[in-house]
């Protein structure tokens, strides 16, 4: 083949080849040693053209650096085009936004906040009180006599710590809500409003309705006039403001050394009706919360005189609550954070 159509030949492959095999600018100095460089067909063709002479030596000279400055084009364009092009992790400000995930508050906060709603347009105040307590507050205080069982180790947890304040007993996890009355009662001069959100610790073993922890909600309203009747006017409130206007309740005679008379307050199972169903556990009822009128052992305890000042307290299971809102049957399913439960509320 002849000089000039190889080279012909030559600019043809080449501007090919590098319009399609150059994604980089190594790619594009490859084609350019392998097109231009020492050891090219086009090195090689102009060491040969050294024999070529006159007419001949003219026009292939006129060729070569034709091709050569072709080849030359093709080889900057590329790199210029490579240039304005953004790298793989550049940002495309066109593409349409991502939406963020989303948190939102656990179950049980979320039916905590609720309930402490719908006491403070009645006047309470919201409070708390430490979840490490002292003996004193959790029971002595509270009219739980030294021998009552519940004061045996497998009922509480203890901690194992000397007591800042040995006065006031050993310290512990609290298991109710209630030491707070006393605490509150301390600092306070009623008339007094109160409710307690908080989280407390019993030793029981873990089972679709026992946790070793869970949260309570407990109430306090003391001055000198308040009743029974009161008590059950903002439990009833209370209860049909929760779980719908039809609900029904009812306060059923209990114990509690802390209160006297005391009663616990039990909701119509909304599934049965009342008639009795695997959800009430063919009972009709459902229990909601304990409370009573505040003891008069209490009162003092808190430096309150129980001949001027009268009162109730209540305390309530805030898992309880959320499992009959929400129609949920294992309170392990709020302590075990798969995602999958919480994203439905
Ligand atoms: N503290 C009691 C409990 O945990 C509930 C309660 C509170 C009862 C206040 C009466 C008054 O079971």
């Amino acid at each position: 083949m002849d000089a000039g159509r190889e080279l012909e030949q030559i600019l043809q492959t080449a501007q090919e080849t590098i319009r399609t095999q150059t994604k980089s600018e190594q790619e594009v100095e490859r084609q350019r040693v392998a097109w231009l460089g020492r050891k090219s067909r086009l090195t090689e063709l102009s060491r040969q053209a050294a024999s070529l002479a006159g007419e001949q030596k003219i026009s292939f000279w006129r060729q070569f650096n034709r091709v050569k400055s072709a080849i030359e084009g093709e080889l900057a364009g590329r790199r210029q085009a490579l240039l304005a092009q953004p790298a793989g992790d550049a940002i495309d400000v066109t593409l349409p936004g991502r939406a963020l995930p989303q948190g939102r508050l656990h179950p049980i906060t979320q039916t905590m906040e609720r309930i402490l709603s719908l006491f403070v347009p009645m006047g309470f105040d919201i409070l708390e009180g430490p979840e490490v307590e002292f003996e004193y507050y959790n029971f002595d205080a509270l009219n739980i006599p030294r021998d009552h069982p519940s004061r045996e180790s497998f009922d509480t947890f203890f901690v194992d710590l000397p007591s800042p304040q040995p006065g006031k007993g050993r310290l512990l996890l609290r298991s109710h809500t209630s030491p707070v009355q006393v605490r509150v009662m301390e600092q306070r001069r009623p008339p007094l409003r109160i409710v307690v959100p908080g989280r407390v610790f019993r030793p029981d073993p873990l089972d679709p309705s026992h946790s070793f922890t869970f949260h309570q909600v407990e109430g306090l309203m003391v001055d000198g006039r308040t009743s029974f009747a009161d008590l059950k006017g903002v439990l009833d409130h209370f209860s049909k403001a929760l779980f719908g206007p039809h609900t029904k309740t009812r306060f059923r005679p209990h114990y509690f050394p802390f209160t006297e008379p005391s009663a616990e307050v039990d909701i119509a199972c909304a599934a049965c009706h009342g008639k009795g169903c695997a959800t009430c556990g063919r009972k009709g009822w459902l229990e909601i919360m304990g409370c009573g009128m505040v003891h008069p052992n209490v009162l003092k305890a808190g430096k309150y005189d129980p001949r001027k000042v009268q009162g109730f307290a209540f305390g309530m299971g805030v898992e309880r609550v959320a499992m009959l809102t929400h129609g949920i049957h294992d309170i392990r399913l709020f302590f075990e954070n798969d995602l999958r439960f919480l994203e439905q509320f």
